[in-house]
């Protein structure tokens, strides 16, 4: 079971921990800097009071403390998702957790219509957060497998 949380200050260390170089293998970035984490919690911290608010990233708070973040950012009305876990907490069900916790929040709270993913093509286990969470598999596009999943809420 996990808390969805805001980020705050003092979680720099641990979003290393996240974005270690084993967790952004498959991503197009490279592992969180001391610095990078500095500026990752301001800008998430400033976005979290922002109305509307178009970037949502969420701790992902385990009983070991924060073990992931979850983003949903609204682009030209669709959210898009994304995850990522410091790999002593993958194979957990956490990212599938937050996945549906997340899409919660886009369809019932946003009412947004639609919602958007993707993920590497060597990167099967996000695909099957994916596909748990109710997405579709739409195609490939610029190297990633994309998804898609509607409201299916009036
Ligand atoms: C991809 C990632 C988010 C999965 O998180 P997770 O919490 O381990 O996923 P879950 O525990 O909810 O597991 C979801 C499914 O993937 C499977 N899975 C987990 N790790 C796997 C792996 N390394 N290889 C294959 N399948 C895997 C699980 O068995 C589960 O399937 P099942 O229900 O049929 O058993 C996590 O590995 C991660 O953060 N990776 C690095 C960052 C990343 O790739 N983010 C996604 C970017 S698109």
């Amino acid at each position: 079971m996990i808390r969805l949380r805001e980020l705050r200050a003092g979680d720099e260390q641990a979003l290393q921990q996240i974005y270690s170089p084993e967790s952004v293998r498959y991503l197009a970035r490279n592992p969180m800097s001391e610095d990078e984490a500095k500026t990752y919690v301001s800008r998430a911290v400033l976005n979290s009071g922002q109305s509307p608010r178009t970037h949502f990233t969420v701790g992902l708070e385990a009983a070991g403390g924060l073990v992931g973040v979850a983003k949903l950012g609204i682009v030209q009305g669709a959210g898009t998702l994304s995850y990522i876990l410091r790999p002593n907490a993958w194979g957990q069900g956490y990212a599938t957790e937050a996945a549906g916790r997340v899409l919660a929040l886009a369809f019932d709270v946003l009412r947004l219509p639609i919602g958007r993913a993707k993920h590497h093509p060597d990167n099967p286990a996000s695909g099957l957060v994916l596909a748990k969470a109710g997405f579709t598999h739409i195609g490939a596009e610029g190297g990633f497998e994309r998804y898609e999943v509607r409201s299916f809420r009036p």
